[in-house]
């Protein structure tokens, strides 16, 4: 794997590597020393043009564990908010060598460009680009869906037989579209609930079935609840007539709940709203998986930097790496 853009173009047999290689990684880190020296001497540079906790921390962590150096670059107080151009920011990182480069970033494409302009030689990763996509979350959803339902069975299977319904903010969100490319590629059947007005418009193309009442869409049991922020920063017009009325229709409160299949999982991304899209009682409920969710997710983006950076090297050599990790 040179880049990791998105999930659009991720395959079934992508994605399964990508996940196996994370289960190895979950497993190193039930050791009492976490630390692996699979990728010493490399460099990994967290850009991060957007506000972030668990993303930002996630990769940090993932990448000292596997012994990277890490530099951490927030836009906030560096030469960006004097108007520094993407090109400059990204040539400046190739002179200190950076080996890969993590980036968040307001606008849609902005890691595809970094990757593909030639400034650097750096592989990169998307962290989250405006409303595009944002595929290690989607990877680490998945990975916790697989890892509740099979436990330590998971390796090598997919998603199939099982369904996903998303509820809330699809519009705006970059985790939605990465989740509905990925979970079809594992074969998941994918339910989207959310207010009209926060559908997007060309969701008949995407391979999901669109439904605008909650209670109906948990009354068929999916596997999995995700739901989503109300992303109210990405929102400059009236998307719902209040956060009130948003909760009562479309939030996942105690009754809803209550009314889930006794098997059903709840996910959320983080950051929570709580008392708006997701009640306390279900986020801090045992169907939660909130917090697997950001386990998970250290294991997830070790799994990717080690592709990422380890993975091009001859196959004897990238197996003796990979032991290690076992
Ligand atoms: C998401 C993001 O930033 O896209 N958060 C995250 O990475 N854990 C979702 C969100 O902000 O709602």
């Amino acid at each position: 794997m040179r880049h990791l853009l998105d999930t659009n173009s991720l395959s079934r047999s992508d994605a399964l590597e990508v996940l196996d290689v994370a289960e190895d990684m979950a497993d190193t880190q039930q050791r009492e020393i976490k630390k692996l020296p699979t990728l010493r001497g490399k460099t990994v540079v967290n850009l991060f043009f957007e506000d972030s906790t668990r993303t930002r921390i996630s990769f940090e962590a993932a990448a000292k564990r596997l012994s990277a150096d890490v530099i951490n670059f927030s836009a906030k107080g560096s030469s960006v908010s004097k108007g520094e151009s993407l090109q400059d920011t990204a040539q400046t990182l190739q002179a200190m060598g950076a080996d890969a480069v993590v980036i968040r970033h307001g606008a849609s494409g902005a890691p595809r460009t970094l990757a593909t302009s030639g400034w650097i030689t750096a592989g990169v990763v998307n962290a989250g680009d405006g409303t595009h996509e944002h595929p290690t979350q989607a990877l680490l959803d998945a990975f916790t869906i697989r890892k509740r339902r099979y436990g330590a069975d998971s390796r090598g299977r997919d998603l199939s037989g099982l369904s996903v319904t998303i509820v809330g903010d699809i519009l705006h969100s970059r985790v939605a579209r990465s989740n509905v490319w990925l979970l079809h590629a594992l074969g998941a059947e994918i339910t989207l609930v959310a207010p009209p007005t926060l559908v997007p418009q060309d969701v008949s193309t995407w391979p999901v079935r669109v439904m605008f009442d909650l209670d109906d869409a948990i009354a068929a049991e999916p596997d999995a609840l995700m739901v989503l922020r109300i992303q109210l920063e990405r929102m400059n017009g009236a998307y719902f007539p209040t956060e009130r009325e948003y909760s009562r229709r479309w939030g996942l409160d105690a009754r809803r709940l209550g009314s889930l299949g006794p098997d059903s999982m709840v996910m959320h991304p983080g950051p929570m709203n709580r008392g708006l899209e997701i009640s306390a009682e279900a986020a801090d409920s045992p169907r939660s998986t909130v917090l697997d969710q950001v386990t998970n997710g250290v294991s997830v983006r070790m799994a990717v930097l080690y592709l990422l950076l380890a993975g091009e090297r001859d196959g004897r050599h990238a197996n003796d790496e990979r032991e290690h990790a076992r």
